[in-house]
């Protein structure tokens, strides 16, 4: 593991008991949407990259059933304990398994899923590691598995609104605070390999985000 993601999982740890409270109302719709477009089918194995404080996970649990399974990384053990809760609270435990680790190298087979997901975490990692992680989902994906990412975007032609700049200048200047920052996700997507099979876009305190599927 690099320094990089070691400073990485100590401020994650810091912040995940408050997480909810600072981002779910901003973020859970833009989720749904992602979560929408994978359609994840009873019996399937799903993996889910940077799972937080587990909102999605536990969607996604429920959405596998009881035949089907769903595996999270994360680098932060805070985040894996509280949403060790939400699954335990929901009694999904039987079909879940938490794994702090990271996304950059992960530790399953080839082709081992169905379908990854990936919500507001792309967007935290440098170009070279953006290419890594997408690897790596290739990887277990496999030929037929399918892809949905939420990411905070850069839309390039359009002008970029007050908080967009914002948060490029903060991202650039205090990355510890704010590590992530708006990326092109479809060319990143391309960039990596995969075909983007829908793309939807909607605003974040007017801040473009897309919910893309790939595959
Ligand atoms: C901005 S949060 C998003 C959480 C969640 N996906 C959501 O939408 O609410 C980013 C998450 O990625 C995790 N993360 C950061 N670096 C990681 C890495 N190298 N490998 C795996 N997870 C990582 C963090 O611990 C954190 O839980």
């Amino acid at each position: 593991m690099t320094g990089e993601s070691i400073d990485n999982r100590a401020f994650y740890d810091r912040i995940s008991s408050a997480y909810d409270l600072l981002s779910d109302s901003s973020e859970r719709a833009a989720r749904e949407r992602g979560e929408a477009l994978l359609k994840v089918q009873p019996g399937e194995r799903v993996l889910e990259l940077g799972f937080g404080t587990g909102n999605t996970l536990t969607e996604l649990a429920a959405q596998v059933g009881a035949r089907g399974k769903v595996v999270g990384i994360d680098i932060s053990e805070g985040m894996r304990a509280v949403a060790q809760k939400k699954i335990d609270r929901a009694k999904l435990g039987d079909r879940v398994e938490l794994v702090v680790g990271d996304a950059r190298a992960l530790p399953f087979q080839a082709g081992e899923f169905n379908a990854a997901f990936l919500s507001f975490t792309l967007e935290l990692f440098s170009e070279e590691d953006m290419e890594k992680v997408l690897g790596e989902i290739r990887r277990v994906l496999g030929d037929k598995g399918r892809l949905a990412v939420v990411s905070m975007a850069l839309v390039t032609g359009e002008k970029e609104s007050l908080l967009e700049r914002t948060y490029q200048w903060m991202h650039h200047h205090f990355p510890h605070i704010v590590d992530c920052r708006p990326i092109d996700v479809r060319k990143t997507l391309e960039a990596s390999g995969f075909d983007v099979d829908r793309e939807e876009r909607m605003e974040m305190w007017t801040m473009p985000v897309v919910a893309m599927l790939a595959h």
